[in-house]
């Protein structure tokens, strides 16, 4: 027994030296990154390709930031990117193995790479903004106003963007909760997690009148245009984010298509925007807000829907009138919802979600 954890022990600080070695001792010598067969940067080698596109202003999606967790940075690597790491296995399959896809946040660059990234991830910008206002809307989410400085956004609604923590070079995600017409302010909303880094700073130490910078915009969640099937809305905690732009956007439109929005909370205390969204309904008549509470406290006096939201929504939306569905909120309420709207007909290429 002693001589197994002696063994471990060697092994554990052989594999420290190690890594110490290669992070302080190791140069790669001036290395490139080739762009789309056209630019090229030139860098001493070592950090890893997302970083050195950050760094020359090519922002692709990298909602964790570079921890491997998200799965967004995916690029194609044409040379010079080395093996695929088992960090990356989990989300490069087969195909995409074979046509050289990687995650750009773990391919450290150690010689001459040569990359493509597709025309459409490349319109992402960086942005400086000053918070113009900031307060809290439930006991754990708060609401930032970033008025842009210097120019304009554009963005579908249901995009997010990237915001830096200031002091670092880090990102986190957070989706636009405003507008899209309203091209220089931005909302949005953040849930304070427990131990988290980004969303710590913007509840405990962000202020207004504070200078912040974000990229974007970013992702594929967002509302289908041209299409004119009914709207299936399922939201959770700031999964109300993304779907407030979506609807926001309907209503300077005149609210073209009927639209069913459940949003899901624990308790009466979690629910916020209702003044908003219940004169949205009385406005319009295709608008319909359904929220339900998973655990109405007694002192809640709930009236309203009680369940988990993706069973409310089932005894709703029964009607064979085609379907689109735009689900964001927790993982294990998205994948609830998925299998509520496939079973009710919503064809899989018709639903659309944000998981976080
Ligand atoms: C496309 C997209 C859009 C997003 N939009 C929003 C938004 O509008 N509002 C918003 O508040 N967040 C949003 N997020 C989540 C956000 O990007 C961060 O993940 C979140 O704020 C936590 O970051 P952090 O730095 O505070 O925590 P970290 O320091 O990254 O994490 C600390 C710990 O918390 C865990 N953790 C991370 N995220 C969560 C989470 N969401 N729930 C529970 N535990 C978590 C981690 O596993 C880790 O253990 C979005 C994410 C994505 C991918
Ligand atoms: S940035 Fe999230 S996996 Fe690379």
């Amino acid at each position: 027994m002693i001589t197994f954890f002696v063994v471990n022990g060697i092994l554990l600080v052989i594999s420290l030296l190690l890594l110490l070695a290669e992070r302080f001792l190791v140069t790669y010598g001036e290395c490139s990154i080739t762009l789309n067969g056209d630019k090229t940067f030139s860098m001493l080698g070592g950090d890893n390709l997302l970083n050195y596109l950050n760094q020359h202003k090519i922002f692709i999606p990298s909602a964790c930031g570079g921890k491997a967790t998200c799965g967004f940075c995916k690029l194609k690597v044409l040379s010079g990117g080395g093996d695929i790491l088992p960090t990356e296995e989990v989300y490069i399959d087969k195909k995409e193995r074979e046509e050289g896809l990687r995650l750009a946040c773990q391919v450290k660059v150690k010689k001459d790479v040569e990359i493509y990234i597709p025309e459409y991830l490349l319109g992402a910008e960086e942005f400086e903004a000053d918070v113009s206002h900031i307060t809290y809307l439930t006991h754990d989410i708060k609401i930032v106003h970033l008025a842009i400085l210097n120019k304009t956004i554009n963005f579908k609604p249901g995009q997010y963007i990237q915001f830096k923590i200031p002091g670092t070079d880090e990102y986190r995600a957070y989706s636009v909760a405003s507008s899209p017409s309203d091209k220089s302010t931005l909302e949005l909303l953040i849930r304070l997690v427990p131990g988290g880094l980004c969303s710590a700073y913007v509840h405990k130490v962000l202020m207004k009148g504070d200078r912040v910078v974000f990229t974007g915009p970013f992702g594929d969640f967002y509302l289908r245009e041209e299409s004119e099937n009914d709207i299936i809305a399922i939201g959770g905690g700031c999964g109300m984010a993304p779907i407030r732009s979506i609807l926001y956007f309907l209503r300077e439109k005149g609210m073209p298509r009927r639209v069913f929005y459940f949003f899901g909370a624990r308790t009466k205390k979690d629910l916020f925007f209702t003044k908003e969204l219940r004169e949205l309904e009385a406005k319009f008549a295709n608008f319909k807000y359904i929220p339900a509470l998973s655990e109405p406290e007694p002192g809640d006096k709930w009236e309203g829907e009680v369940g988990f939201v993706t069973q409310i929504a089932e005894k709703y939306i029964g009607d064979k009138r085609p379907k689109e569905a735009y689900l964001c909120g927790p993982p294990p309420m998205i994948d609830a919802a998925m299998k509520v709207l496939t079973r009710e007909g919503v064809k899989p290429e018709n639903i659309f979600y944000d998981k976080f």
